[in-house]
């Protein structure tokens, strides 16, 4: 989604911003801008498609003076992708310049007020509407900024975070947060803004949170922070001990394909976290909680939704407790009943996705407990959660994730082994012997990605391939979910994902020669019924794939990929592995823009 940076110090801003947005790129965009104070005027440059468009148009970078700006990557919500509708907007006679990520609901109602008003517009976007406003509440209130920023943000609906340039105000950027992403950093003598860590982690590691209805007034080496009453508050400097390296490519081609081979470590560092001297602790949830709820949902998008299916699985097998997934998309919108002792277990790798915090927010008002699966330090889901769990995948840079997903697993499994020791649904040695197979994933997992050149080879093959249909049953059917969707999201084709004693009544029709059929077979109680549904696609001339640790009959496979043996219930982090891989080779083979596919943004702020 959008990306905002934001610089005031000593050095060329323009340099800073371009690198600072060039770091956000991953989260997906389709126009670039930015604002540069220049003496009396602000120089706004903007341009559609790529950072390079925008860089082009700039020109010779060093020849610009300017210590201070704005910048933005737009992912068009309101108004198609062009440059009139790019960021920065600014006023009717300049004075403000903003860039906004987030979505201003009331946008229309208010636009439509301020056009009665004789204000006029250039685009189609909420954020113009955002410029026209402050520029009416700064007149209103005398210029006093804070004033007119607090009555923007009494008057809007929707998310924001801002940056934003007030012509006057020379020394001086404002900044304002609602349910979108802002951190500020500080240097000797310099401060940075951003939408996330990655954008300015070469110049400093001390960053602030800024919070919901807070805003700040930033200037050189200080920022001077005010809750939504204009009272000047203190806020606690952070940390940041994430490494350069691991937001870049480190001679890898794509950031998805470093990112597959990091996951043993991801997967391994999880692990680590949470487990001291074999025991597996968690020291923000005490024992007399877990042993007092009685149901579990866990909210989710996309992958994180696919987790959520897996763990379903894992927890009423292991814990014998009822577990509902829901997509937070829709749960926020459905008359949910949640009894007092039921956990809502939220899982999400940015920790920012407009609906799974929307989910969580509504969770909290039934008063129940929440716990996060969160990989983002400090994001806006971890901050709301009663309890968070994080993820230690590190940054992760491409759009689809793969190391994340795998740490939400194995955090998941844990969690589940967790419950069922407290509860007493397993005993010590059962325990012991899970906790072992945790352990050994990571190594699997890099047994598999020592594969990666046949399973490279044997995408290829399905290149011209229109439509693959992946099957399994139980968490068969959580792995074939997510591998359809890597596979969609990254190399544009028709996946669909089925249980596999569902194509039968009525989705095998689409079955015809040669389609691709893939069945994941790890789990030994339903592999036959899952392989005779496979045999049923056959007969009607599709093509078969199997991915199975198990002995099952290769000659009627027409391809066969073989995973190691864990637990069943671990089965998910192994066999995504090779769809995972699939779906990377076959984007690179249709020169697909693997690490930002078409329309895609990495943290969906937006619901
Ligand atoms: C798919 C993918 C998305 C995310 C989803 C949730 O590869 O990355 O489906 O899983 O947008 O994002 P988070 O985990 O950040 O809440």
């Amino acid at each position: 989604m959008c990306g905002i940076v934001g610089y005031i110090g000593n050095k060329n801003a323009c340099k800073i911003l371009l690198e600072g947005l060039s770091r956000l790129e991953y989260r997906g965009y389709d126009s670039a801008g930015i604002a540069l104070r220049e003496k009396e005027k602000f120089n706004i440059i903007k341009a559609k498609g790529k950072l390079e468009n925008l860089i082009k148009k700039i020109g010779n970078i060093d020849e610009i003076k300017s210590n201070c700006g704005i910048g933005h990557t737009r992912w068009a919500t309101h108004g198609k992708p062009s440059e009139n509708n790019a960021h920065p907007h600014n006023s009717q006679d300049g004075n403000i310049v903003v860039v906004h990520n987030g979505i201003i609901e009331n946008y229309l109602e208010i636009k439509t007020n301020l056009i009665k008003k004789g204000y006029k517009f250039y685009s189609q976007t909420d954020t113009e509407v955002i410029a026209k406003l402050l520029d009416y509440y700064l007149k209103e209130s005398n210029n006093d900024i804070l004033e007119a920023i607090n009555k923007f943000m009494l008057r809007v609906t929707g998310s924001y975070a801002l940056a934003i340039m007030i012509k006057s105000r020379k020394s001086e950027i404002y900044v304002a947060k609602k349910d979108s992403p802002l951190i500020i950093g500080v240097n000797k003598d310099e401060t940075f803004i951003a939408s996330d860590v990655p954008a300015i982690l070469k110049h400093t590691r001390n960053v602030y949170y800024l919070e919901n209805n807070e805003m700040a007034k930033i200037i050189a080496g200080k920022v001077i922070f005010y809750n939504s009453y204009k009272t000047q508050i203190q806020k606690e400097l952070c940390h940041i001990s994430m490494s350069l390296s691991s937001a870049e490519k480190n001679g890898y081609e794509h950031f998805m394909l470093k990112e597959i081979h990091e996951q043993p470590l991801s997967v391994k560092s999880t692990i680590n976290s949470y487990l001291k001297e074999n025991k597996i602790q968690f020291a923000c949830l005490n024992e007399s909680k877990i042993k007092g709820y009685d149901n579990i949902l866990i909210l989710g998008c996309g992958s994180a939704y696919h987790v959520g299916v897996c763990l379903k699985y894992v927890f009423e097998k292991l814990c014998q407790i009822p577990v509902q997934v829901d997509y937070a998309s829709e749960f926020r919108y459905r008359e949910s009943i949640l009894s007092k002792n039921t956990l809502v277990i939220v899982i999400s790798q940015s920790g920012e996705t407009a609906d799974s915090l929307a989910g969580i927010k509504l969770a909290k008002l039934k008063n129940v407990d929440t716990l996060g699966i969160i990989n983002v330090v400090g994001s806006s889901i971890a901050r709301e959660v009663d309890y968070v769990l994080y993820t230690y995948a590190g940054p992760e840079i491409s759009v689809a994730t793969t190391k994340a997903y795998s740490a939400q697993l194995v955090l998941g499994y844990m969690l589940a082994i967790k419950f069922a020791t407290v509860r007493k649904k397993i005993n010590e040695e059962q325990y012991q012997t899970l906790i072992k197979q945790i352990k050994e994933l990571p190594y699997q997992i890099e047994q598999i990605l020592k594969d990666e050149k046949n399973i490279q080879h044997l995408s290829s093959q399905f290149i011209n391939t229109k439509d693959i249909f992946l099957i399994g049953r139980n968490i068969d059917y959580a792995i074939v979910l997510e591998g359809s969707l890597k596979m969609k999201e990254v190399s544009y084709i028709h996946t669909e994902a089925y249980p596999a004693g569902e194509l039968k009544h009525g989705t095998i029709s689409l079955i015809e020669k040669d389609t691709l059929v893939i069945g994941s077979l790890t789990q030994e109680n339903v592999i036959d019924k899952t392989f005779s549904n496979m045999l049923e696609t056959k007969s009607r001339g599709a093509k078969l794939l199997a991915i199975t640790s198990n002995e099952i009959d290769c000659n009627i496979c027409d391809y066969t990929i073989k995973i190691p043996k864990t637990n069943d219930l671990f089965a998910t982090s192994l066999a995504i592995i090779p769809l995972q891989i699939m779906s990377y080779y076959l984007s690179v083979l249709k020169g697909n823009d693997v690490d930002k596919p078409r329309n895609l943004a990495k943290s969906v702020t937006v619901e």
